[in-house]
């Protein structure tokens, strides 16, 4: 399959990407979350029932996988061929982590070395698409120009390879929520991330119409007590996207970056409901999608229908919201 047709595929028809790419050290924590012990064949337990979910090809298009994931089996099967066989894209996170970045509190992603090499094994386990996570803080000197040059740099030094291996790469540059700034800030900063990033894409020569962008929804911080107005949220959000990114660009896939269930399905909705451009607005949830049935597995850790349930309900609500179709109603519904 080309590339642009797998990114084009990963945004559309009111589907999105279910990011299940925890590193083992992440799970380990969402595990410990809920009481139940992080060991290789929970991990893939608690996964293979989201993927072999009644619905999950209806609002699913791709699934993001760790390495640990993408070499497993079940009944058989890897667990790329599983999603395959359900016409679902199976993606693989090939960066190392956010490592300290010299002189500075700040982070830089690592994971060049070698990146050539492993790209070619995951495309033979079955990979259409990649991610890469660059991460900068707000604060009162964050986040410096270095860090945003920094990342922005291997952001694109990753996606020339991943596009070189013929798959698409999910370019992610998280400006994280923790902070006490305001939404204006979070507007400020994401905009100079956004413009490096796409500089940077344009000078290692990415074909925008074969990658897919990950960026954060604009809010306010965290720790600013001020609440989010999901009008000015979807507003300030499309605004800064659309200031920055390429039009051939298929569509943007959202982090949820540790906004509840309900938040980033209302205000994915509600950028779909002020969007008049031609770009797909959908999910790339971790949390966002998984946190219900991970608390609904820990219950009943055989009880698969029930976290199958939620998850496919969950999904739902957030396809729903790519179209710009949810209402807080439907929710209560469920
Ligand atoms: O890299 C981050 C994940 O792929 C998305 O996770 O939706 O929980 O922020 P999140």
């Amino acid at each position: 399959m080309h590339i642009n047709e797998i990114a084009k595929l990963m945004v559309s028809n009111g589907k999105g990407i279910l990011a299940a790419d925890e590193s083992t050290g992440t799970m380990t924590k969402r595990l410990a979350g809920v009481r139940v012990e992080s060991n290789e064949k929970n991990r893939l337990a608690f996964r293979h029932a989201l993927f072999t979910s009644n619905n999950i090809n209806k609002y699913i298009s791709g699934v993001i996988l760790f390495d640990e994931t993408i070499r497993q089996y079940k009944d058989g099967e890897t667990v790329g061929e599983i999603l395959n066989n359900q016409n679902i894209l199976p993606g693989i996170k090939v960066d190392k982590g956010a490592k300290k970045l010299v002189g500075s509190d700040e982070s830089i992603t690592e994971g060049l070395d070698g990146l050539r090499e492993r790209l070619k094994e995951y495309f033979d386990l079955g990979a259409k698409f990649a991610k890469w996570r660059g991460v900068y803080n707000i604060g009162t000197q964050f986040p410096s120009r270095n860090c945003i040059v920094a990342n922005a740099h291997a952001l694109a030094r990753y996606a020339a390879l991943v596009q070189e291996a013929n798959m698409a790469p999910i370019v992610e540059p998280e400006v994280l929520m923790d902070g006490n700034h305001n939404i204006q800030k979070c507007y400020d900063v994401t905009s100079k991330v956004l413009e490096e990033t796409v500089n940077q894409l344009r000078i290692a020569g990415i074909n925008f119409s074969g990658m897919v962008l990950k960026p954060n929804m604009i809010l306010n911080g965290n720790d600013s007590g001020l609440k989010n107005d999901k009008e000015q949220v979807a507003e300030l959000t499309l605004k800064c996207i659309q200031n920055n990114l390429p039009t051939e660009m298929p569509g943007v896939a959202f982090l949820s970056g540790g906004q509840s269930e309900f938040e980033a399905t209302e205000n994915l909705n509600q950028i779909n409901k002020q969007n008049k451009s031609s770009f797909a607005f959908t999910y790339s949830f971790g949390r966002a999608l998984q946190q219900s049935a991970l608390k609904t597995w820990a219950k009943n850790l055989s009880d698969i229908e029930a976290v199958q349930k939620v998850f496919d309900e969950r999904s739902k609500m957030n396809s729903l919201a790519a179209k710009g179709e949810w209402s807080a109603d439907l929710e209560n519904a469920a």
